[in-house]
């Protein structure tokens, strides 16, 4: 590509960028947007893992694995509804800095968006298919029913973030965006039923890392069912074990497929992949697999409780470096630069965005992780305390105010 040709790039980003410009500074949405996407991906992995460890158990004789893929259900199912809310905050920072990208990407396959919320429901359907039909009263050491719906919610979960790839894949080619448009009669293709690139080094990283995370969840499952009066301490341990094996052998999967990744980049990517933020990504994943050797000897009391956070902070850094990978090819080989964003303040949305997140989301869910906390270490029927029951009347009340402003304040802004 000659300097002409780049430059008439860099000019089809900037004419799409939208001009009504940001209510805050750029760095905000993508420092929001790194952390929103770590968070999004350890709930996929998570689901992702523990999806996996729940089709093991089912198509297992031992009656371990049969437990275990029971109780592993139960983090699937709420780690899919985390997964999609979470989903949501990186998808709205990545449309607000990168308009041009996230749109065209979106618009070339128009269907896929639309079939990737289809799939998702399906997903999501098949999974609490096979949750019902193995009621929660049944003998969890029998051969489960429906084991099909199992599988099938998984391969489709698995097209759901294949999908999600391929759009941030198309992202990072704009030098491409008018040939995928063009068919090869001359004929503008405005069907948007293809999806035109992916990077499947990439994909199976981030798919990999439910290895390992999903370990990082069994070694935290023996240290909290451990505290309970009726714990079998012979199967949680068992647990645990399988859970460390699966964060060193994981990580070192993962971070073999980081390298694939790294060597695969684009040429557009420059030297990313011997960079400090390249080689750091790969190193903090293997890092995990150490960590795991060191820290999590017998019962590790503490350091259990660690394995998810540290994944989360490994994860930080995976995404950190993630987003400059984007930032070194759209700003560093096409001058598409995020940073001269128009701005117009918009402190009351700013202000509110933030307040919600630390306010809304901070009492609601003390008061929710309180209580599932509480439930899951209590033998018998969990009875809240008189300080939980007000955290929880606490958080309606909190919800409802929330609300009302909400509407004050639309109603104020329309009648100006
Ligand atoms: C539940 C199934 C899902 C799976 C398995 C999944 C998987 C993934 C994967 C693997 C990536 C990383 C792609 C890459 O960087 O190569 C990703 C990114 C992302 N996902 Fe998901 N995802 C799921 C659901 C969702 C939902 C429901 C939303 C939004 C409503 C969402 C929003 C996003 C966003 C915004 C990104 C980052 C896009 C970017 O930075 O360019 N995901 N997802």
């Amino acid at each position: 590509m000659d300097a002409s040709q780049v430059s008439q790039i860099t000019d089809m980003m900037y004419a799409l960028r939208n001009p009504a410009g940001l209510p805050t500074y750029p760095i905000i949405f993508i420092g929001l947007s790194v952390l929103t996407f770590a968070l999004h991906i350890l709930f996929v992995q998570l689901m992702l893992g523990t999806s996996a460890i729940t089709l093991i158990g089912a198509f297992s004789q031992n009656a371990y694995w049969r437990r275990l893929g029971a109780a592993m259900l139960e983090v699937a199912k709420v780690s899919v509804s985390v997964a999609i809310v979470i989903g949501v905050a990186p998808l709205l920072f990545v449309q607000v800095v990168y308009d041009p990208h996230w749109y065209t990407s979106n618009v070339l396959s128009a269907d896929w968006v639309i079939g990737f919320i289809i799939f998702l429901i399906l997903g999501y359907w098949a999974m609490y298919y096979y949750y019902f039909v193995n009621g929660a009263n049944q003998d969890k050491s029998a051969t489960p029913k429906a084991r099909w719906s199992m599988l099938l919610s998984l391969a489709l979960m698995l097209l759901v973030g294949f999908i999600m790839h391929s759009l941030t894949s198309q992202i990072l080619h704009p030098e491409l965006w008018k040939s995928w448009y063009l068919q090869q009669n001359g004929m503008l293709d405005y069907t948007g039923d293809k999806l035109h690139e992916w990077n499947l080094w990439r994909y199976a990283f981030f798919i990999s890392l439910s290895i390992p995370v999903a370990g990082g969840m069994l070694v935290t499952y023996r240290r909290f069912k451990s505290v309970r009066s009726d714990a079998d301490h012979a199967y949680l341990n068992w647990a645990a074990e399988v859970g460390k094996k699966w964060i060193k052998v994981g990580s070192v999967i993962s971070t073999a497929l980081y390298v694939g990744w790294m060597m695969t980049l684009p040429e557009t990517a420059g030297n990313f992949a011997t960079s400090l933020w390249g080689i750091l990504a790969g190193v903090m994943v293997l890092f995990y697999a150490i960590w795991a050797q060191v820290r999590l000897k017998g019962e590790a009391r503490f350091c259990s409780y660690m394995a998810l956070p540290v994944a989360l902070v490994i994860g930080l850094i995976v995404a950190t470096s993630r987003e400059i990978l984007r930032y070194d090819i759209l700003n560093g080989f096409f001058h598409y630069n995020f940073w001269d964003y128009k701005i117009v303040f918009d402190w009351y949305s700013t202000g509110l965005f933030f307040l919600t997140f630390a306010i809304v989301g901070g009492v609601v869910l003390s008061y929710f992780l309180t209580i599932a906390w509480k439930a899951g270490q209590t033998v018998g029927v969990y009875t809240p305390s008189a300080f939980v029951n007000k955290l929880g009347t606490l958080s309606i009340w909190i919800v409802v105010l929330w609300v009302v402003q909400f509407f004050i304040v639309g109603f104020y802004v329309w009648a100006r």
